[in-house]
């Protein structure tokens, strides 16, 4: 049976980390409380729920998204990562690993959040995305080296109250590399394969 509805509210199917969850909810209802209240995937933390400290960033479609700002109505339908969906059983996802590896964090409130970014931060330089921080954005120019200024700049939408920033970058820079390794090994298969 449909959930009920009301002028006020709507039935919306949320596909969070390859599962649906169908649920009714106020139109006022921001995509982090719908996580948060409604379906306890607490990994995703409120910070400022104002959209300026990045603590509730999640990936919507791939791309990165502050859920505090997000209306769970708007999210029907679309494909959610949280921070809940990023390892493959007990194996962390390789940013993880590395904030793991490296202290990218004290407290770790702002840990999902940061991991979360980072995750889109390295697919979006992969693809050859420019940020502020690139001096030429020509496109023939290709993606510019991930320098510590440049993560700086596309990480800087989320805030890390103990400053642990340092770790940070040095996490993001060796999650960057380990990405670009593999895709480099997937480009020389396929060349092996399609000369087979
Ligand atoms: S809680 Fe969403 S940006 Fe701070
Ligand atoms: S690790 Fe504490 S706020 Fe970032």
């Amino acid at each position: 049976m449909a959930p009920a509805t009301s002028s006020a509210s709507s039935a919306v199917t949320l596909n969070i980390n390859g599962e649906k969850h169908q649920l009714t909810v106020d139109h006022r209802t921001t995509l982090l409380d719908a996580l948060r209240e409604r379906l306890d995937l607490t990994g995703t933390k409120k910070g400022c729920d104002q959209g300026q400290c990045g603590a509730c960033t999640v990936l919507v479609d791939g791309r990165r998204a502050v859920s505090c700002l997000s209306l769970a109505v708007a999210s029907d339908g679309r494909e959610i990562t949280t921070i809940e969906g990023m390892a493959e059983g007990d194996r962390l996802h390789p940013v993880q690993q590395a904030f793991l590896d490296l202290d990218g964090y004290q407290c770790g409130y702002c840990t999902p959040g940061q991991i979360c970014s980072a995750v889109a931060v390295i697919e979006e330089h992969a693809a050859g995305w420019p940020s502020a921080a690139t001096d030429d954005v020509r496109p023939e120019a290709g993606p510019p080296p991930l320098t510590p200024d440049e993560i700086r700049e596309r990480m800087s939408g989320n805030l890390c109250r103990c400053g642990a920033y340092v770790s940070i970058v040095q996490a993001v820079a060796r999650a960057a590399e380990a990405h670009e390794a593999n895709r480099r090994e997937s480009r020389t298969e396929n060349a092996k394969e399609a000369a087979a």
